[in-house]
């Protein structure tokens, strides 16, 4: 297949451009800044030459949008709004021109479109859209503002010959240095990856492999539209996640944090605590309904493997299982 990343240069595009051209695919990549063979330059907002890379093509995925890794000042947050709804716009209007469009448009959305909840998991069909939770923070709806414009861009483009599926995702765990993982197990290893505020808010997540898998899942399923979650049928809450990712690495304790230390830690780190706090518990219900199946349905599988491919993670003498016991 010839597949067209949008903003695939960053944390999830390396992992896709990565699995699909190992595939034997042809992977063009649009960036803003062009630095190697296979990357098409595009702004992420207007029309250009960019868009014949579109044009018989047989897939586009749009990963594009402002890393949400940052404190949300109004010109931050303006720019996570902007450059998601943008790109969504523009891939869909060349999508339009094109002469032999692509057979289907994954466009990346988010987890966190659903509502902070701890009593159920949300899937596509019972789901509840957030927004309107009480006992948080108004701002936390913004991030639910940008999913809903972000997937009504998509939504909305005329496009009739091109399938659309929106990939509502959970945090996408893979060992690269930059990713979440790395920055959790970063913590973790050096003693701080206890619970954060009672640690009961749920962690929603997939597999680097899984996600692979699930992306050409449903390229391939001709019968699938809308939103979909990618998401493992087991979100945990933050205190296990944790617990079970420092017996995956042979750390002993980790210190816990109050929501005021954790304040303070997301502005050291010019992030904000939204995405440490929110409660996202995500299941992939559409994803199971078709038949798929996941490598790694439980976070103890996931965190073994990928604590074993993680930098310094490999043959590390001395090293805990996830279980607890000693390699
Ligand atoms: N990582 C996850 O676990 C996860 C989970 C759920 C949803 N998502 C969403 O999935 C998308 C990809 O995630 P990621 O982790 O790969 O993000 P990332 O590492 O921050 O990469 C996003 C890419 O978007 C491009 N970009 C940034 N600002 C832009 C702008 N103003 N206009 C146009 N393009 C811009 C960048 O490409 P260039 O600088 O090369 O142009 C960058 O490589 C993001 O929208 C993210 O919110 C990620």
């Amino acid at each position: 297949m010839n597949v067209v990343l949008a903003g695939g240069t960053g944390q999830v595009g390396t992992i896709l451009d990565r699995a699909l051209t190992a595939a034997g695919h042809e992977v063009t990549v649009l960036t803003r800044h062009p630095r190697r063979e296979r990357q098409t330059g595009w702004d992420g907002v207007t029309l250009g030459p960019w868009a014949e890379a579109v044009d018989g093509c047989d897939v586009v995925i749009n990963l594009a949008g402002r890393s949400v890794s940052c404190r949300y000042t109004p010109e931050n947050l303006r720019a996570m709004m902007d450059s998601r709804v943008d790109s969504a716009r523009v891939v869909g209007e060349a999508i339009a021109a094109a002469a032999r469009p692509p057979r289907v448009w994954l466009q990346m959305s988010t987890a966190t479109i659903y509502a902070h909840r701890f009593d159920a998991a949300h899937d596509e069909a019972t789901g509840v859209i957030g927004g309107s939770e009480t006992g948080v923070p108004d701002y936390w709806g913004f991030s639910v503002e940008i999913a809903r414009n972000w997937e009504r861009a998509q939504h909305e483009a005329p496009t009739p010959a091109t399938r659309k599926v929106a990939l509502r995702s959970a945090m996408v765990m893979s060992p690269d240095p930059g990713g979440v993982f790395d920055a959790l197990l970063g913590l973790a290893r050096v003693g701080l990856g206890g619970p954060v505020a009672g640690g009961a808010q749920y962690v929603s997540w997939i597999h680097d492999e899984d996600f692979v898998r699930a992306v050409e899942f449903l390229i391939d399923r001709a019968d699938i539209d809308g939103p979909v979650n990618l998401a493992t049928p087991g979100p945990l809450p933050q205190r296990d996640f944790m617990r079970t990712l420092r017996a995956a690495w042979g750390v002993p304790v980790g210190l816990p944090a109050t929501r005021w230390m954790a304040e303070l830690g997301a502005f050291a780190l010019r992030s904000d605590t939204e995405l440490l706090l929110k409660s996202r518990r995500v299941i992939p219900g559409r994803l199971r309904e078709a038949g798929f199946s996941f490598t790694h349905p439980t976070w103890e599988s996931a965190a073994a493997d990928l604590v074993q491919r993680a930098p310094g993670g490999l043959r590390r003498p001395g090293r805990a299982t996830a279980h607890g016991g000693r390699r």
